[in-house]
């Protein structure tokens, strides 16, 4: 038997409905702030995601590079950043008349970790990157669309977690602060971490393993720079004034490289999200596009996984009021199929979700299948209706049933529905 491998899976369709319903709104949002889709390939070269003296470990040790000529070194892309970044570089986006440009995804992402519930090998991200102008207020607004996105979908249990990592100033000095601090204790760090110290000792306060250690616990904060606290300032007065609730976390560093000044993230505190309880996170990053042969732009972004999301949002329960409705079951009780098939067909053709009875089952099972479609309209063609030429309708909420001319039907349902939503 073949299976699916290991940390992938299959959406059956129940789960695919949801997928969209999340993903749907998710588009909606983007809209609402002024963001537009784009799509870039799966794999890239290893290059634009592989920075010279990266430390994180998607980067060192997750990622999925593979060569097909033995030439070119190519990843499957694990987070969607550094694609969108080559993309906006590669087509000279940042030349454009109106900053910043406004960029949105839906993508599948891979990345060799551990599976876990909430951890995938593959996984999808929505996510935005606001590409080419530094100011508060787009820090503030970026926050504002992730989490009223999580608020609009009606999950309460998340929070907000925000940080700033400083400017290039700030976090040099708070750099040498912590490999004096860390050095003298090298040994009681994991080997990872003894390899973070000589290349980025920040990524420490980040690590999975030496996290929860009192050595970590009592490192010296980051101490901003006049210009990063204004900065930082600003975003939370924004924050305020959009009345968004955060808590501000200055052990957050996110576990990628590339981020400067403004970090957040938010976090589930609904025990159903397990040990993976980050739905989504983002930041500011001020050198990547430069890093990636653009101008000196800043750009900032947030992902949200959505398998994560979804765990969240079933234990929340909020799908179940988004169950799907057939809008007609075209029941059909002759031994000829035709006249009820060209039925099923026109009311399609009149934007009329419509499923019908194949087999010339029995009224009873015919029937039950209309309700566990969760049916609204059982349109039952018997004998007389066929002779007739007519069809008699079984409204399943208000329990009216009439016979009416075939020609009447399509307008007849319309004002069904109508009345019913008035
Ligand atoms: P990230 O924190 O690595 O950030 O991932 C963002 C989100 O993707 C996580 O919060 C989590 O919900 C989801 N995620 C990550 N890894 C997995 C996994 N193995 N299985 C399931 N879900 C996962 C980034 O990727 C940045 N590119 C975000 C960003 C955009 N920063 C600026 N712009």
């Amino acid at each position: 038997m073949y299976q699916t491998v290991k940390g992938t899976y299959d959406l059956l369709e129940k789960d695919m409905a949801r997928f969209n319903m999340l993903e749907d709104l998710f588009r909606h949002f983007l809209s609402l702030y002024g963001y537009a889709e784009i799509k870039t390939p799966v794999f890239e070269y290893t290059g634009v995601f592989q920075k010279e003296n990266d430390t994180s470990d998607m980067v060192t040790k997750e990622m999925y590079t593979f060569s097909p000529n033995g030439k070119d070194s190519l990843t499957l892309r694990p987070e969607g950043t550094a694609g969108v970044i080559r993309s906006f570089v590669e087509n000279k986006m940042y030349a454009r008349p109106e900053l910043p440009v406004k960029l949105g995804y839906i993508e599948e992402m891979f990345r060799h970790e551990r599976p876990q519930k909430g951890r995938q090998r593959q996984f999808t991200q929505m996510g935005i990157e606001c590409l080419g102008e530094k100011d508060p207020l787009i820090d503030a607004e970026v926050i504002a669309l992730g989490y009223t996105y999580i608020r609009t979908l009606g999950l309460e249990s998340v929070k907000v977690l925000i940080n700033s990592l400083g400017d290039a100033e700030s976090r040099l000095r708070y750099r040498e602060r912590l490999t004096e601090y860390f050095a003298p204790h090298k040994e009681e760090l994991c080997i990872d971490c003894q390899n973070r110290l000589e290349k980025n000792p920040l990524r420490i306060l980040d690590c999975k393993i030496d996290r929860g250690s009192e050595l970590v616990a009592n490192a010296p904060k980051m101490e901003l720079t006049e210009g990063s606290q204004k900065y930082f300032d600003d975003v939370k007065h924004y924050l305020d004034l959009l009345g968004i609730p955060y808590e501000i976390d200055d052990r957050l560093v996110r576990g990628l490289d590339y981020y400067t000044d403004t970090v957040f993230e938010v976090v589930s505190t609904n025990e159903a999200s397990g040990s993976q309880a980050t739905i989504f996170g983002g930041g500011r990053y001020d050198d990547l596009v430069k890093e990636m042969g653009g101008p000196q732009m800043s750009g900032i972004g947030f992902a949200i996984g959505v398998e994560r999301l979804m765990i969240l949002a079933e234990a929340e329960g909020i799908f179940e009021e988004y169950a799907p409705e057939l809008d007609c079951y075209v029941i059909n009780l002759n031994p000829e199929p035709d006249y009820a098939f060209a039925i099923a067909e026109e009311l399609r053709n009149n934007s009329f979700t419509t499923e019908m009875d194949y087999y010339g089952r029995s009224l009873k099972a015919q029937f039950r299948s209309s309700e566990r479609k969760n049916t609204r309209f059982v349109l039952i063609i018997g004998e007389d209706e066929v002779r007739e030429d007519t069809v008699t309708i079984k409204d399943t909420l208000t329990k009216a049933q009439e016979t009416l001319k075939k020609e009447e039907l399509v307008e007849r349902l319309d004002q069904l529905l109508e009345d019913y939503y008035e």
